[in-house]
């Protein structure tokens, strides 16, 4: 363990539909299903996918290959995380690898909050087989859901209980998944559960897509107008910023990039193994999933039980509401709606496990590989951390600690980290390198047009957004404005915790190097 220069056998992937899997696993999340649609409704409908399919071609696209490549360049030294990665692509800066600690931080903290969520699908999948929730209306629907995070107590539940005993479940589950490594956990998880996702969610919107319109008096009330809703475009909305950030932030939530992820993933490639179309097939396999099942899932069917005007309020009032509330009281209305409302459960729960699992495999690469400590270890230890710093947020869910875990590891983390990324590799490392570098064992060859993205457009497109945001809402929600005064220690407590856990990163970052840094140094590659 000293010096660390023994050459040791890393894991790889078993398959190259393996690792696509798994890479698209961690992209097709709750986003796809639920935050794009709302996000597409809430920023002027078919005027959101203009900047949605620019920000896919000149962001998305272009760091997709960017961390496919590079991670599995850095994996060819031993690194699976983001601070080695960068390391390795330009180890005469010290500086340089505590950049990458926003790698592990940022999909850690999210992983904290998100394990929670889908452990609350795992329940409603159970409740919707057992009819728990049978009979309830809007208002019901919403106590149930209440009741359940124990955010009041009702006639459904009178405490969080039966919410921690489903978050035990999950949260063991991600941890026996992650101890048996890339091949035999990961891999062997997203190969079952993606195309069983896939499946679900072509059954349920063949199902949303054939209602008709059930109500002769309402025509209008009927799937092809909900697409319409979605799909139309509302030209005047292109003149926004907003919603051009809202398009260019749900690109990177749904493909997961800029969150050090792929990068982990890549690195257990070899280095003839193709990224080039892998990463590629890799973003269409989400786009099918957002853009072609998403789309035709929560809208249309809002559309046809509550009527074209009453979408923007729905899709307004939030992910969770349509998710949690208005999808299961669709799904009573209908012949075997207890097993459709269990298969879009179902869906969500496989979707968000795939991508909790990548969560938390950079801090385990990193531990495993700059400490070389034993994975079945790492992921106990790991496992157990996160599982303690869940428990704010069970028991303060109503002031905010969710929001504001997003907000710094799911919103500033990753433009911070993918600016730094994309200018770390096109003008440190070399744009003539890079381009190399993709194109090694490359079963395509990326279109010219991509070296000046990747160079010039990509960067000064995050950097524009960066500034966009730091104005627009970051000011404000740095110094708390908006922050109800008796919820402001819990936040307060929340940051200290978190510049706490970055700090112990950097911290454990400098201790890696110390320790290796002989043999690093003089031994050259390794
Ligand atoms: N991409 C996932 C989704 O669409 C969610 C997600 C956001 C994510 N950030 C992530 C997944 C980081 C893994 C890692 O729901």
């Amino acid at each position: 363990m000293a010096k660390g220069a023994e050459p040791r056998i890393r894991d790889s992937w078993g398959s190259r539909l393996g690792v696509i899997l798994a890479v698209a696993g961690s992209a097709v999340g709750l986003g796809n299903f639920l935050r794009f649609p709302v996000q597409a409704a809430n920023n002027g409908g078919g005027a959101f996918m203009i900047p949605y399919f620019v920000s896919l071609l000149l962001l998305g696209i272009p760091l997709m290959w960017v961390e496919w490549t590079i991670g599995r360049y850095g994996g060819l030294f031993g690194h699976g995380s983001a601070p080695g990665i960068f390391h390795s692509l330009y180890d005469r800066n010290r500086f340089v690898k505590y950049f990458g600690v926003i790698g592990i931080f940022g999909p850690l903290v999210i992983y904290v909050y998100y394990v929670y969520i889908e452990s609350w699908l795992l329940a409603y999948a159970v409740y919707a087989l057992t009819g728990a929730y049978q009979g309830a209306d809007q208002a019901g629907m919403q106590a149930f859901l209440r009741g359940y995070q124990g955010i009041e107590q009702n006639r459904y539940f009178s405490g969080v209980g039966p919410a921690y005993l489903f978050f035990l479940i999950t949260a063991i589950l991600n941890m026996v998944i992650l101890s048996r490594g890339i091949r035999h956990g990961i891999e062997r998880l997203c190969k079952i559960a993606m195309p069983l996702l896939f499946a679900f969610a072509v059954v349920i919107a063949v199902r949303v897509l054939t209602f008709g319109a059930p109500d002769p008096a309402r025509p209008d009330f009927n799937p092809i107008t909900g697409l319409g809703f979605l799909w139309n475009p509302d030209f005047s909305a292109l003149w926004s910023g907003k919603v051009w950030l809202a398009a260019a932030g749900q690109v990177f939530f749904t493909l997961s990039v800029g969150f050090g992820i792929i990068l982990t993933y890549a690195s257990y490639l070899s280095r003839n193994e193709d990224v080039a179309l892998s990463g590629l097939a890799s973003v269409s396999t989400n786009e099918f999933a957002e853009v072609v099942l998403g789309g035709s899932i929560v809208i249309p069917a809002a559309c046809v039980f509550f009527g074209p005007l009453m979408i923007a309020p729905l899709a307004a009032s939030g992910a969770f509401n349509l998710g949690f509330v208005t999808m299961p009281l669709i799904f009573q209305q209908i012949p075997l709606g207890a097993l459709f409302a269990f298969l879009w459960f179902a869906l969500l729960f496989l979707a968000g496990l795939t991508s909790s699992v990548s969560m938390l495999q950079p801090a385990i690469a990193f531990i495993e590989d700059e400490f070389r400590i034993p994975r079945k270890y790492v992921a106990g230890i790991v496992g157990l951390i996160t599982f303690a710093a869940t428990h704010p947020v069970i028991f303060f869910l109503g002031q905010g600690v969710l929001d504001e875990l997003d907000f710094w590891a799911g919103t500033v983390g990753l433009v911070v980290f993918g600016t730094a990324e994309v200018i770390l590799v096109a003008w440190i490392f070399g744009m003539e390198k890079v381009w190399k570098e993709i194109h090694e064992g490359a079963d395509i060859r990326v279109p010219k047009i991509f070296k000046p993205i990747i160079q010039y457009v990509t960067p000064i497109f995050l950097l524009v957004i960066l500034a966009a945001w730091f104005a627009q809402d970051w000011i404000g929600v740095i110094r708390m404005e908006g922050v109800a005064a008796e919820n402001k220690p819990v936040i307060i407590a929340t940051r200290v915790a978190l510049t706490l856990l970055f700090g112990g990163l950097c911290w454990m970052v400098h201790l890696a190097w110390k320790k290796r840094k002989p043999a690093r140094v003089r031994g050259g590659k390794r």
